[in-house]
């Protein structure tokens, strides 16, 4: 059973990627929590059978678990949810030295970790990421919040789980288009800093697709420990931190263009990183050629992965440019992108609209 340690001086914890947690989940627990009192905060599409199974394992051990169910979807990181758990927890009486235990996907995941993070000055916070993107994504690296109605993630702190523990049996009632969705940022950590772990997945792609135990686990692992690695060496994303954009500067303007919940974040990721390779494709970089492009295009296709945007969707050149212009990572009137130079080597790279123009166009902008 792999585990994955992440040694933030002051704050080191443990992910455990394995089987059988939510049943057995108080060994895991107990030993980095303070208190007694629990809350668990999970969304409706966990309540069963997962939701029951941590319960009753908490319960038996002796742990006071008080259970909050919260719609699903993105609009439930919010305010108001964010206060219906700090409302939970004061009516409750939990005191300073409870816990937060946040089953989900990566919206249960940011709310709840906000919550734990501003209830009483913080409070200790276990991750029992439910989704795949949760698994690979969402629980590494101390990133949690909240939606504004102007923007996404905007409002948030900085706050580290005592705990991760990835339970590999859930994920098969996760929906299928939600677990290709998360190949997408599988992928981006090989091509971003690891190419034998690249050349495996060009090996393996069709094991993970079809979830296979051995297969899954190893994936899970090497991206826990590569965002680890890169979360640790750049915790706030000042500088190393950036490499985990590729395919995000396009990726988004084309996720945010196309409105809510028309394209799952990792197929715009997996269009961005395809667009993104051909600008730098054609900005004549000698480790990142058409050779480099046409082994992630295929890759992503083999993990059925959209590399254009869908014929069905319009998207106009002039919207997605808006889009990544507006995105907070621009000076100077140029778009900024983290570019790969070789498989495995990222640079900062910025680049004029008409480059992005360019490649987006190549992707199936509409003019
Ligand atoms: N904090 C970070 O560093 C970070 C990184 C990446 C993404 N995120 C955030 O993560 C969110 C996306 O996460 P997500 O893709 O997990 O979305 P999600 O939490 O909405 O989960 C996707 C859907 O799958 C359901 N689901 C999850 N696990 C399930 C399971 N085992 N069985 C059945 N259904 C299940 C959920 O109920 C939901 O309907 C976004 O809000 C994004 O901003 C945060
Ligand atoms: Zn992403």
């Amino acid at each position: 059973m792999p585990t994955v340690p992440v040694p933030l001086p002051d704050r080191a914890y443990d992910i455990h990627i394995g089987h059988g947690f939510l049943a057995d989940a108080a060994r895991f627990v107990r030993p980095v929590v303070r208190g007694n009192q629990l809350m668990l905060v999970f969304d409706e599409n966990l309540a069963e059978p997962h939701a029951r199974v941590l319960e009753q394992s908490l319960s038996a051990d002796g742990f006071v678990v008080k259970t909050l169910q919260l719609p699903a979807g993105e609009t439930t990181k919010s305010v108001q949810h964010l206060a219906a758990i700090w409302d939970a927890f004061a009516q409750n009486r939990f005191g300073r030295d409870c816990a937060l235990v946040a089953l989900g996907g990566g919206v249960i995941g940011d709310l709840a970790g906000f919550a734990a993070a501003s209830f009483m000055r913080g409070v200790d916070f276990v991750q029992v990421p439910t989704s795949l993107l949760a698994m690979v994504d969402s629980s590494v690296g101390g990133k949690t919040g909240i939606n504004h109605p102007l923007a996404k993630n905007l409002i948030g702190a900085f706050w580290q789980p005592k705990l991760v523990l990835a339970d590999l049996d859930v994920l098969h009632t996760l929906p299928k288009g939600e677990r290709i969705s998360a190949l997408a940022e599988i992928i981006k950590y090989g091509v971003i800093y690891d190419p034998q772990f690249f050349a495996w997945l060009e090996k393996n792609i069709a094991h993970l697709r079809e979830l296979k135990d051995d297969a899954v686990s190893h994936a899970v692992q090497r991206s826990c420990e590569i965002k680890a690695e890169v979360v640790l060496q750049d915790e706030r994303e000042t500088g190393l931190r950036k490499i985990l954009n590729f395919g995000h500067t396009l990726g988004h303007a084309i996720e945010n263009s196309a409105g809510y919940g028309v394209v799952r974040h990792g197929e715009a990721i997996s269009i961005g990183m395809v667009a993104e390779s051909r600008l730098q494709v054609m900005r004549g970089v000698p480790g990142w050629t058409n050779h480099e492009h046409a082994r992630l295009v295929e890759l992503l296709e083999a993990a059925r992965l959209p590399v254009r945007i869908p014929g069905e969707i319009k998207l106009g050149l002039d919207t997605l440019i808006a889009a990544a212009r507006s995105d907070k990572k621009n000076r100077s009137g140029k778009i900024r992108y983290a570019l790969p130079t070789a498989l495995g080597k990222m640079e900062d790279v910025s680049a004029s609209e008409e480059e992005a123009a360019q490649v987006l166009l190549e992707v199936g902008a509409r003019q």
